[in-house]
């Protein structure tokens, strides 16, 4: 068992800041997913637990113990890859207990260890293959299985399904889970899948150019993203992002104006000092194509996906707006002039335009 700690973590490669002062605490047990778009960092802040990179600045802890100077092999950690680095001449039980050899344990031991980690990824009928007979989705089981016999205080997965078709995914990252949470393992997991952080996390840290940008649970993450970045980064379509300004409406009540008509301000928002120039945030499902509806927009193109469709439209200044809506529902034409409502108009989130911070409601 073990906590992880990053205290002004920065690690730069020649003029690049690869992390930037990172700070964050991975709980005892906890699964924790890094997540964001390629090259910000993950790979980095995962290698510096590992040990296999050095940080420039500040401190990493591992169950309260700084370990930057402590060696890789020291730091009780196991690290599985996307790619599985399996031993092609050795057979699965003879990979899964490789870890075991070379640190002497015996043999009795070993079988027991071995077997027991086979029958938990449902690796026992396939001991005696070569990595070559299994399938993509067995092999990184095998990889799996590795990193866990060793017993590690920490385990640290980097993008370890991309290499699996999407339905292997799927199953995969559910088996990852529930081994997680039997041997309660603290984990580092690292994605730019924003769907497998949302199913796999106990928490989520959303990352951007190196720099740490929300540290929070899926359902916090999707509801109040801490700015724009990450709003857009969640979800599927992600959230809409309208700009416009706070004003009144001809009869007096505070309304968000967008070019193609108004919202009304949610309360939470009244009387506080807005910004001038705001996005309105409003997630695709949240809005219904309905002729009584404030906006009007112009049908770009509706895309069918079996239960659910969404309907991309351009609001007048050109911005995308997309509603997703049930497959049972009238599907508008491409071209047609519709109008829009949102089904919970106090649900709508604002965004400073210049900072793009999400404007703290009361
Ligand atoms: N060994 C290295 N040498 C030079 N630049 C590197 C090295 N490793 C990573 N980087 C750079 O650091 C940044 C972060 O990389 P990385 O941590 O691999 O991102 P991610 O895992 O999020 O895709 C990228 O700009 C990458 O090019
Ligand atoms: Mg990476």
């Amino acid at each position: 068992m073990a906590t992880i700690e990053f205290e002004n973590v920065s690690k730069r490669f020649g003029d690049s800041v690869a992390v930037d002062n990172l700070n964050l605490t991975v709980q005892d047990g906890e699964l924790l997913v890094l997540l964001g778009p390629s090259g910000c960092g993950k790979s980095t802040v995962l290698r510096m637990v590992a040990g296999l990179d050095e940080p420039d600045e500040g401190l990493i802890k591992i169950n309260q113990e700084t370990v930057n100077d402590v060696e890789p092999r020291d730091r009780d950690v196991a690290m599985v890859f996307q790619s599985y680095a399996l031993y092609p001449h050795l057979t699965v039980a003879r990979n899964l207990e490789f870890p075991l050899r070379r640190r002497g344990v015996e043999q009795a031991e070993r079988q027991k260890i071995v077997s027991d980690v086979a029958e938990t990824l449902q690796l026992t009928p396939l001991l005696e293959r070569k990595p070559a007979e299994l399938s993509g989705g067995q092999r990184q089981r095998v990889a799996l299985g590795r990193a866990i016999v060793r017993k590690p205080s920490v385990f640290l997965m980097d993008e370890p399904l991309s290499n699996l078709d999407a339905a292997l995914r799927v199953e995969t990252r559910a088996q990852i889970v529930a081994l997680q949470r039997r041997l309660m393992t603290t984990t580092m997991y690292v994605t730019h899948d924003q769907v497998e952080a949302m199913t796999m996390g106990d928490r989520i840290a959303v990352m951007k150019a190196g720099v740490l940008q929300q540290l929070a649970t899926p359902k916090v993450l999707y509801s109040l993203p801490a700015n724009v970045f990450v709003a857009g980064f969640l979800g599927n379509p992600p959230m809409n992002l309208l700009p416009g300004t706070v004003g009144s409406s001809t009869e007096g009540s505070p309304v968000i104006r967008l070019t193609g008509g108004e919202l009304p301000l949610p309360s939470a928002y009244v009387g506080l000092n807005l910004p001038e120039a705001v996005f309105a945030g409003v997630r695709p499902e949240a809005l219904t194509v309905d002729p009584d509806g404030s906006l009007s927009a112009v049908t770009t193109i509706a895309e069918v996906l079996g239960s659910e469709v969404h309907v991309i439209t351009a609001l007048p200044d050109g911005s995308h707006l997309i509603v997703r809506q049930d497959a049972d529902l009238p599907i508008p034409e491409r071209n047609e002039s519709i109008r829009i409502r949102a089904d919970d108009p106090e649900s709508i989130l604002l965004f400073d335009a210049l900072s793009g911070e999400r404007v703290q409601a009361r």
